[in-house]
Formats: C-alpha cells, sequence, structure tokens
C-alpha cells in the first residue's frame, strides 16, 4: 500500500507484532458500512464519478458476502481489516477501487468502525440485561411472601423477602442499562471524515455520512476525533459495574445452592457433576459468572493504561484497545445470558429459607420495636432490654420466642403477652412497610411497576 516509499518488506516479526487482521477481522461489516457511507457521500459531492461509487459499492457487497461466506482469504502481510478489504477490492476493480480512499485514512476509519462495534454491542446488551431484569422480577411476583434471612456482614440480620432480594438486583441493573444508554448517546458521534488527523481539503459533507451510519452527529474537532476511545473506555467502565453485580448473584448462587445453605436449587441445566463425588452438583455457571468479571475489569484497566500519557493524536498503541474490549463485551453478554436462564430456573427451598430466616435471634429488632412502640422506651435502653434477652435466650440454645413471659418479665417487667405477636419471621416483614421495605406488600408493588417498564422497553427492542 505504501511501496513507493519502501524498498524492503516487513521482518517476519514485524508483520506479527504489528498485523491486527487476526482480531479487527471481526469489524468487517462496520467497515464495509463506513465505506459505503464514505463512497456514497464523495459520489454525491462530486469527488468520485457516480460510476465509480457504484463500482466500488457492488465490490464492497460482493466482498461483504464473500467474508460471510468464509471464501475470503485474510492476510496478515495486509495488517488490518481495512487494508484487506481495501486490497480484495483492488483485485475486483482495478485502480478505480483506489479513489475509495480519497479524503479519508485508517485513523478515522478504524476510529468508526470500533465505534460502531462499541454501539452494536451495546444495543444488545441492553436488551439482554432487559431480559434479566425481567426474569427477576417475575421471581420476586412469584415468590413476593416467602420470608428468608436478611444478611449483614453475612450473619443473620432481619428477615426479608425472597422478592425484595430478587428487586434489589433488578434496581441495580436498571442503573447498568442507564449507564451503558449514557455512553451510547456520548459516543454517537461520527469521526470519519477527520481523515489523518488533520481533516481535508476535498469538499465533504460529514453530516451526510454521519447520518448514513446513525450517528448524532460528526466529531466537532478532527484531532479528537481521531485519538479519542472514551467510548470504549465508558463502556468497559459501564461493563465493569455490571459484571461486578452479575458476580455478587453469582457468589449469593453459589453460597445459596450449597449442602449448608439449602437456600435454592439451581437447575440441572446451569449445574455440572463431578467425575469422582456422584453426589456432586456443581454451580459451573455461577462461579464463572463470578470469575468473569475479572476479564472485563482487566480490560477496562489494560485500556486506561493504553491511553494514558498518549500525545495526540493517533499512535500505534491505539491498536491494542480492541482485542479485549471485544473480548469484555462478548463475555458479559454471555455472562447476562447464563445468569438469565439460572434465574428463570431459580426454586427457592421455602422451607429452608423460612428456617434460616428464624435463626440467628432475627426479630430481635422487632422485639426492641415494640418495647419502643408499646412501652414509649427510647430506642436505646430497647436496644439494652433486647440484647439481654437474647443472651438469656442462646444460653438455654432457644429461639427468642420460646422465652416464656415470665422469663421476659424478669428483665423488663412491663412486658406483655402481646410481644409474641412481633416474634415471627411472618409479622417481621409484614411490618416493615416503610417506603423501599421489605414487606410482601411493598414487594408486590415494586414488582409491578417494574414489570410495566420492563414491558414497555422489551416491546420497543421487538
Ligand atoms: N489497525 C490499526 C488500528 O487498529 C488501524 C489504524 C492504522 N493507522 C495507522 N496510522 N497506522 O489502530
Amino acid at each position: 500500500m505504501w511501496g513507493g516509499r519502501f524498498s524492503e518488506g516487513p521482518d517476519a516479526i514485524m508483520e506479527e507484532i504489528n498485523a491486527s487482521i487476526d482480531f479487527d477481522k471481526k469489524l468487517y461489516s462496520q467497515d464495509i458500512a463506513g465505506s459505503k457511507a464514505h463512497v456514497a457521500m464523495l459520489a454525491h459531492q462530486d469527488i468520485v464519478s457516480g460510476d465509480d461509487a457504484k463500482a466500488i459499492r457492488d465490490g464492497l457487497d460482493k466482498i461483504q458476502a464473500e467474508i460471510e461466506h468464509g471464501e475470503f482469504t485474510f492476510s496478515r502481510a495486509l495488517e488490518d481489516i481495512h487494508m484487506n478489504v481495501e486490497n480484495r477490492l483492488a483485485d475486483l476493480l482495478g485502480p478505480r477501487a483506489g479513489r475509495l480512499h480519497t479524503a479519508r485514512s485508517r485513523n478515522d476509519q478504524v476510529a468508526t468502525d470500533f465505534r460502531l462495534w462499541v454501539r452494536d454491542s451495546l444495543d444488545t446488551l441492553d436488551g439482554q440485561l432487559a431480559q434479566l431484569q425481567f426474569a427477576f422480577v417475575e421471581k420476586a411476583l412469584e415468590h413476593a411472601g416467602v420470608v428468608m434471612p436478611g444478611f449483614t456482614h453475612l450473619q443473620s440480620a432481619q428477615p426479608v423477602t425472597f422478592g425484595h432480594h430478587m428487586l434489589a438486583y433488578v434496581e441495580m441493573l436498571g442503573r447498568d442499562r442507564s449507564r451503558l444508554v449514557d455512553a451510547r448517546k456520548r459516543m454517537n458521534e461520527s469521526p470519519l471524515g477527520c481523515a489523518a488527523l488533520a481533516g481535508t481539503s476535498f469538499p465533504i459533507d460529514r453530516h451526510m455520512t454521519a447520518n448514513a451510519l446513525g450517528f448524532d452527529r460528526p466529531t466537532a474537532n478532527s484531532l479528537d476525533g481521531v485519538s479519542d476511545r472514551d467510548f470504549a473506555l465508558e463502556a468497559l467502565s459501564g461493563a465493569s459495574i455490571c459484571a461486578m453485580h452479575l458476580s455478587r448473584f453469582a457468589e449469593e448462587l453459589v453460597i445459596w445452592s450449597s449442602a449448608q445453605f439449602r437456600f435454592v436449587t439451581l437447575s440441572d441445566k446451569f449445574s455440572t457433576g463431578s467425575s469422582i463425588m456422584p453426589q456432586k452438583r456443581n454451580p459451573d455457571a455461577a462461579e464463572l459468572v463470578r470469575a468473569k468479571v475479572g476479564r472485563i475489569i482487566g480490560a477496562l484497566n489494560a485500556l486506561l493504561i493504553v491511553m494514558k500519557g498518549l500525545p495526540l493524536t493517533y499512535s500505534k498503541d491505539m491498536q491494542e484497545d480492541k482485542e479485549q474490549a471485544f473480548d469484555a463485551l462478548q463475555n458479559l453478554s454471555l455472562c447476562v445470558a447464563a445468569m438469565t436462564g439460572m434465574v428463570k430456573d431459580l426454586e427457592p427451598n421455602k422451607k429452608e429459607l423460612k428456617k434460616a430466616a428464624g435463626s440467628g435471634y432475627s426479630t430481635a429488632t422487632d422485639l426492641a420495636d415494640w418495647l419502643v412502640r408499646t412501652l414509649d422506651m427510647p430506642f436505646r435502653n430497647a436496644h439494652h432490654v433486647t440484647g439481654s434477652l437474647v443472651a438469656m435466650a442462646s444460653e438455654r440454645n432457644i429461639e427468642l420466642h420460646r422465652l416464656s413471659l415470665a422469663d421476659m418479665q424478669s428483665i423488663e417487667p412491663s412486658i406483655t403477652e402481646d410481644v409474641f405477636s412481633v416474634l415471627s419471621v411472618d409479622k417481621s416483614v409484614r411490618s416493615r412497610l416503610s417506603y423501599g421495605g421489605t414487606a410482601p406488600q411493598n414487594v408486590r408493588k415494586q414488582a409491578k411497576r417494574w414489570l410495566k417498564i420492563l414491558e414497555k422497553d422489551l416491546a420497543d427492542q421487538q
């Protein structure tokens, strides 16, 4: 491509370190779409003839078909997807193929292609995340009244409802989606026509190409247009947070499905057996979702480090932007799909959950609240009295509600029989009616609110 200036070909190692075709061939359809938009604009502006533009467009269509039918030979000697496509076009059309690269450089080309790829993958993720939210909401509605222990420090804290726990993830995923949507809005500017870095002397119409490629507008500064990778960084940062959320639920599934907890049963479809221990059902899919966050955050880190300290504008360093970003966004998509399957099939073991919900003196706060409400005790005193009652029960190794009224009165004489009415886990969760609280009634309301939002989102995506 640049034979004019060179008398020797590259060293074999140079070819190996320099070529990106092994991974950037993934950008073929974005590259071809970008070229078609560019050549249509060149013709519209009378920079190339209508005949040449048509031949180039047909050639590009043929190349796309060749790639999709596995008939295209990618060559490392041609470095990257941009030159592989252009070279094939020259095979097909001869010298007129060379008109395509007028008023364009690989610098604005790659920035455009990669942006389009990231944008597509964010759109796919948004749809997938809506599906996952939907799966959580359905579980929440179905099990709005199922009690389970709520934890802090992984110690029993207060009873909560299974539905409420499911909806916590719906909220997280909602923020994840809004971060990705936000990133998409900001990235939706076209670098095409920035050319190498300074713009071009040809009378191009960047609004036309931006429009053809679904961008909101062209980037306003050509130096920034070719050297900006914020779009990938923002996508990866949103992806990292989302993957972190998924890893938290994955961890809960691992704990919950263990023989020690038995809170839930994961379906066979997302578990594996052991080759030696016949009793085993391992939550492999959940473990992998828990682990994959590592490579996703890794990709964000890697790109931040590649970009830091790079002088404007393009440097070949920036070729290192793609491989890990592809990997990260594809793996996130896989994680979301796996998690959606797991959530759909998830079966809470109501009996175990209820038993566990009542253990660890989880209704102690309800007892303290009763002392405040009924005896008008300041909360701090109530906390102290309750602490003594818990100590008494714990010493005898019994639950709070197994203490007799006389036992209770030995610590606080004004306690009445009525106190037992707040010590059950069902009563406890039903009383948590404060906005955002765990009461089944609240859960149903919130789940229905989400259902409406998600049904609309999913219909819009059809
Ligand atoms: N393969 C290159 C990349 O991914 C394309 C841009 C090359 N530009 C250049 N000036 N060498 O970054």
